[in-house]
């Protein structure tokens, strides 16, 4: 009695000394521990009564723990822990007369049976208490696991231990068979516990690297758009034309009804857009007068340009997956494209442009005509809009360029009324 009292003290030690925690949601952590070896060594060298000590103290062990290094505690965990011993000693104590009587296939049923039942109580449990359903994510689905193994190895010792106490009449015997058991127990306490970090490791590293990812993804693209606003900023008369681009650009996709994930691409695109003329010499980017043929055939190159630097740039991420670059490419490349098939790189005609290269080559060509450059002023937005309505269907895709109309006039109806309001405000005081 003495010997199994002292053997179930050092296993009790080594049994707390064992845990690791780990998270549950963003805040709390559920902290793991030996209690399974706990509990099985107290049916090992006891019974029933026995197992409620353990118990009591596991309560008073848990409650000093807390108390004095403060670790995350979860009462919660412990009803868990309870109702799991609870579960398993009622197999134990009804199995225990069954299996001297029952022959291989029905111990096999027994044994199968009363896996089944520790798990059932441990779902109800576990969904009862932390709301974890089996077809749960996540941290819950690892807290879920860790339970339902508990469970399993707790019901395989209380039936092993029980059968070798049956078969076996001489108590070393018992104590060597009993001390494999508990053996392989522990060995697959740490196997799954290895494996669990492992895995949680691997995981950690991979998001380390998405985030890596996203993070150059995102430095690439802040050097990109310095570079496409310090190219504008060397010709006076092009600063902020990507911006704005952008912005009309956006204006004309919210007016077709596009989604809020297209309007981000699109804006992007807007202001990537005329970054191919990174590759185009000065004395044709910045020529004061207009351009000759062969000059303009050299400056038609920057759509391929900007679309071969970006897609080698923007590799997939989390952030701009492989669609929504696509999509931004393709205003890159296409945004010079007209209807009626006139336009450059490709001259591909309505239905073949892509449709944000339609929308942006509407907001494009309106900055243009309504900025100032080195060889005409700049023209008002009425001159603008005509010259838009007459290149509709030939030079505009008809639907971005209603829809710009529109939003243009929202605008100027906006602007009247802020001025009416500031005007009335005025005589108020
Ligand atoms: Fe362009």
């Amino acid at each position: 009695m003495y010997l199994s009292l002292i053997t179930f003290a050092i296993l009790a030690y080594f049994a707390h000394q064992q845990y690791f925690v780990i998270p549950v949601g963003n805040q709390s952590r559920f902290r793991e521990d030996g209690h399974v070896l706990l509990f099985a060594a107290s049916m090992w060298v006891g019974d029933i009564s026995l197992l409620a000590w353990t118990t009591a103290c596991y309560i008073a062990v848990y409650s000093y723990q807390r108390f004095r290094i403060r670790w995350p505690y979860r009462p919660m965990n412990l009803v868990l822990i309870v109702s799991q011993a609870a579960a398993v000693a009622l197999v134990f104590h009804a199995l225990e007369d069954r299996l001297a009587t029952e022959k291989s296939m029905g111990m096999f049923l027994l044994m199968f049976s009363a896996v089944l039942l520790t798990q059932l109580v441990t779902v109800l449990v576990s969904s009862l208490l932390f709301q974890i359903s089996l077809r749960t994510g996540g941290w819950k689905r690892t807290l879920l696991k860790f339970t339902l193994m508990d469970s399993i190895y707790l019901t395989l010792y209380a039936i092993a231990s029980s059968y070798i106490k049956m078969v076996q009449d001489d108590r070393w015997m018992q104590l060597v068979s009993e001390t494999v058991i508990v053996a392989s127990i522990v060995g697959l306490y740490y196997w799954r516990t290895v494996g669990i970090r492992q895995d949680r490791r691997v995981s950690e590293q991979v998001e380390k690297l998405q985030e890596l990812n996203a993070r150059m993804t995102v430095a690439n693209q802040q050097v990109l758009l310095a570079f496409a606003s310090s190219l504008e900023k060397r010709d006076p008369y092009t600063a902020g034309h990507s911006e704005r681009v952008a912005q009309y650009a956006v204006e004309i996709a919210g007016e077709l009804g596009l989604s809020d994930d297209d309007l981000k691409v699109i804006h992007l695109g807007g202001l990537l857009h005329d970054i191919g003329k990174i590759g185009i010499p000065d004395y044709v980017l910045n020529k004061p007068d207009r351009l000759t043929s062969e000059e303009y055939d050299i400056m038609k190159q920057h759509p391929v340009i900007g679309e071969e630097l970006l897609r080698r740039v923007y590799t997939t991420s989390e952030l701009l997956d492989e669609s929504r670059r696509e999509r931004m490419l393709e205003i890159v490349l296409f945004h010079h494209e007209r209807p009626d098939g006139k336009g450059y790189p490709h001259g591909l005609t309505e239905e073949q442009i892509p449709l944000y290269a339609k929308i942006t080559a509407v907001a494009d060509a309106y900055d243009a005509m309504t900025s100032n450059r080195a060889y005409r002023n700049a023209m008002s937005s009425e001159q603008a809009s005509r010259i838009l309505l007459s290149g509709r269907g030939t030079q505009f895709w008809p639907p971005a360029v209603d829809a710009f109309l529109a939003a243009l006039e929202r605008r100027a109806r906006t602007a009247e009324s802020d001025d009416l309001r500031e005007v009335s405000a005025a005589l108020d005081q």
